[in-house]
């Protein structure tokens, strides 16, 4: 096999834990002698070991070192966090030469990392699928180079616009096929954030109900309140409750809490206070074809259009009776 062919190998494995490894990145990695992988290991979940720990602890210790290469997606860490650094363990195997996908973004790596296998006499070979890489740690490649959350809004839309009724007499604007799909938008995501409104008038559990392993998303409620009622089905979990308008000190704490990505799943006000403080990379709607009328609430006023918000459409496909639509950020 060819390294590219080895890397995608390793990709392909880390990316069966991206549900688990969250907020940490997916990563791969492959002992490979003569061109055979012969031990195997990826980061399962989050805060357990990293990838190059669990492929070395499947590797047959009495094998000779000197033609083994050790593939892994991400650039090793240096560091001790929720475990110690796995360029050590690199070292301490006796492997001689290490080919990595991408550099970590994560400043407490970058370049470290390969710089400590360099100056420990490995010889490393960095950049192979990169991109790839790069691609399926979108959330967290963002957070590190932008220095915030990647953010992607949910929209549930009526034919005409709308994102609610007035008197609250309409349950569910989309199919349940629809509702079903955005469970695993959620289960993408670090976080999903809310408004006080939407937890006082719909009482949402909004939790990722999947029948797959998942870290669930933290919830985020931004409210002013102080007084809520912890029956409500939204406290079913621990919540964090952020108490700003200013959607900058929200993402200052949400870096803090570790989140690489967040789902916001709100009404009117506070989707729209995202987008025009110009804070949303992705927007999903999911169009229903029939009308609420006058007494809907629309998502947006003053001539607004997704489009003015300077999102582009990227894909649409039909889900039941709805139509599920995605923007990014122009
Ligand atoms: N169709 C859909 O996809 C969808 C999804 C969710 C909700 N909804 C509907 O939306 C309705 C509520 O919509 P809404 O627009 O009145 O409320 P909202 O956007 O859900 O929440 C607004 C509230 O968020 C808090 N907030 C914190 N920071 C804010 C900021 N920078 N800008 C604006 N609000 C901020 C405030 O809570 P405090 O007042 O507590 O301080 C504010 O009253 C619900 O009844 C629900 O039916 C629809």
């Amino acid at each position: 096999m060819t390294q590219i062919e080895l890397m995608q190998v390793a990709l392909d494995l880390s990316k069966d834990f991206k549900f688990t490894a969250k907020p940490n990145p997916v990563v791969g990695a492959l002992v490979v002698r003569n061109g055979e992988i012969i031990a195997q290991g990826a980061h399962e979940s989050w805060g357990k070991n990293h990838a190059e720990i669990n492929c070395l602890n499947n590797l047959d210790k009495t094998l000779p070192k000197d033609d083994l290469t050790l593939y892994v997606t991400l650039e090793p860490c240096n560091h001790f966090g929720k475990t110690p650094p796995c360029t050590d363990a690199i070292i301490q195997s006796g492997i001689k030469k290490v080919v990595i996908g991408a550099l970590d973004p994560n400043p407490k790596v970058a370049g470290q990392g390969i710089q400590k296998l360099i100056d420990a006499n490995i010889d490393v070979v960095h950049g192979v699928l990169a991109s790839e890489v790069a691609d399926a740690n979108k959330f967290f490649f963002f957070r590190h180079i932008h220095k915030r959350p990647f953010i992607t809004i949910k929209i549930a839309s009526s034919s005409d616009g709308m994102s609610h009724a007035e008197d609250g007499s309409i349950k569910w604007i989309t199919s349940s096929a629809a509702r079903e799909d955005v469970q695993h938008l959620r289960a993408e995501h670090d976080a999903i954030i809310t408004g006080g409104n939407t937890v006082r008038n719909d009482n949402p559990q909004m939790n990722a109900r999947v029948n797959y392993p998942i870290n669930q998303p933290k919830k985020i409620l931004l409210s002013s309140e102080s007084n809520w009622d912890k029956g409500l089905k939204f406290f079913g979990a621990p919540v964090s409750i952020i108490d700003s308008r200013d959607l900058q000190d929200v993402f200052h704490s949400l870096i803090d809490e570790d989140i690489c990505s967040a789902l916001v799943e709100a009404g009117p006000k506070l989707v729209n206070a995202f987008l025009e403080d110009g804070l949303c990379e992705e927007l999903v709607v999911y169009q229903s074809p029939d009308p609420i009328g006058p007494k809907g609430v629309s998502w947006f006023h003053d001539g607004n259009t997704i489009e003015k918000f300077g999102f582009k459409h990227t894909s649409s496909y039909t889900i039941d009776r709805d139509k599920k639509t995605t923007f990014v950020k122009c």
